[in-house]
C-alpha cells in the first residue's frame, strides 16, 4: 500500500453526531482509553483476543480511538500492516512504522478509503464502537466489516452489555438517565448482549461465532469483584474508566438528558463508598468470515 494514500492528521467538518463523548476534552478520553486497553490487555494475558488469530498480515482496527489496540498489534506483529481507522484523528504521538491512520466514518464508509479494500484483512477489531452506532446501522457496519475480511479472516468485537444490581440510588438513577439518552439517540445500550444474534443473522457471511461474557463488579471494595486476580483487576480498570468518564465532565447529551453536577457528584461519592457497587457485563465476541 502506498504510504501517500493514507490520510493522517486532524479532520474538521466531521459529523460525530451519535458520539455522545465528542465534545469532551480529547486528551482525557485518549488517556482513559489507553488505560482501559492496558487493563483488558492484562485480562487477555497480553493477547489481542480470547481466540487464536494465527499469524495475520493485515489488521484493521475500526473506531481505533487512542490507537492503543492498533499499537499493540503493530508491536506484536512487526511484519504486519495495521490500519487504525476512526472518525477522529489519533493522538499526536510516535507510532510504530507499520501502523497507518485512516479517517473513516462507519456510518458513511464510501468511497472505500485507499488502503481499506475488500477481501484484504486477516483481522478486524472493534472495541466499544458499536455502542456508538445506531441500532438500525449496526447490520450495515457488520456487512461492511465482512466485505473487508479475507475468507476465514477474524472479526473481533468487544462491547459493553447490561449494567445491573445497582447498590446506590445515584448510580441507579444516573444509569437510567444514561440508558434513556442512548435509546433516544437510536443507540443500543445493551449491544454486547445482542452481538451474537446480529452475527447469526448474517450466517451467510460469518461462521464459528464465539461469545464470552465477563461479569465485572464495579466497587471501591476490590474484594467484591471476586477472588480471581485477573477479574478483580479488570473490574478495577472498568470502575476507574467509568469514574474518569463521570469526572471528566457532563457531555451536552447527558446534560440535556438530565445529568446535573449534583447527580454527578453523588454518583462519584457512591462509587467511592466501599458499601456500594454495581455489576456490568463485558462481551468478547469473535467469528470468521465464511470461506
Ligand atoms: C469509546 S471509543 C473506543 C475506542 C477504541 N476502540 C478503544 O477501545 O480504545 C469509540 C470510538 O469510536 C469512534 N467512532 C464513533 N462513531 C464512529 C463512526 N461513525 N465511524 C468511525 N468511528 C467512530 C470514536 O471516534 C471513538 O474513537
Amino acid at each position: 500500500m502506498a504510504e501517500a494514500e493514507i490520510h493522517t492528521g486532524p479532520h474538521s467538518n466531521v459529523n460525530t453526531g451519535y458520539y455522545f463523548l465528542r465534545e469532551q476534552e480529547k486528551m482525557s478520553e485518549w488517556d482513559r482509553l489507553d488505560r482501559l486497553h492496558n487493563g483488558i490487555n492484562n485480562f487477555l494475558e497480553g493477547k489481542l483476543a480470547l481466540v487464536d488469530i494465527g499469524e495475520p498480515l493485515k489488521f484493521l482496527d475500526l473506531g481505533c480511538g487512542s490507537g492503543a489496540w492498533a499499537v499493540q498489534a503493530a508491536s506484536m506483529y512487526p511484519q504486519a500492516c495495521i490500519i487504525a481507522a476512526d472518525i477522529k484523528p489519533l493522538p499526536d504521538r510516535p507510532l510504530p512504522s507499520n501502523i497507518h491512520y485512516q479517517m473513516l466514518d462507519l456510518l458513511n464508509p464510501i468511497p472505500l478509503a485507499q488502503g481499506i479494500q475488500e477481501d484484504t484483512f486477516d483481522v478486524i477489531h472493534m472495541r466499544l464502537v458499536l455502542y456508538h452506532i445506531p441500532r438500525n446501522r449496526i447490520r450495515n457496519v457488520l456487512i461492511f466489516a465482512a466485505s473487508l475480511l479475507k475468507p476465514s479472516g477474524s472479526l473481533l468485537i468487544e462491547d459493553a452489555g447490561k449494567w445491573f444490581d445497582f447498590q446506590g440510588p445515584a448510580m441507579a438513577f444516573y444509569h437510567k438517565v444514561h440508558i434513556e439518552m442512548l435509546i433516544a439517540k437510536g443507540l443500543d445500550p445493551l449491544i454486547g448482549e445482542h452481538l451474537e444474534e446480529y452475527l447469526h443473522d448474517e450466517a451467510d457471511k460469518f461462521q464459528n461465532i464465539q461469545a464470552k461474557c465477563v461479569c465485572l463488579t464495579l466497587a471501591a471494595d476490590h474484594e467484591r469483584a471476586g477472588t480471581a486476580h485477573d477479574l478483580r483487576n479488570f473490574s478495577d480498570v472498568m470502575h476507574n474508566t467509568l469514574r474518569g468518564l463521570v469526572q471528566s465532565g457532563i457531555s451536552q447529551d447527558h446534560a440535556a438528558a438530565g445529568i446535573t453536577p449534583q447527580l454527578q457528584q453523588t454518583w462519584l461519592e457512591e462509587s467511592n463508598d466501599p458499601n456500594r457497587w454495581s455489576s456490568h457485563n463485558w462481551w468478547f465476541v469473535a467469528c470468521q468470515k465464511v470461506e
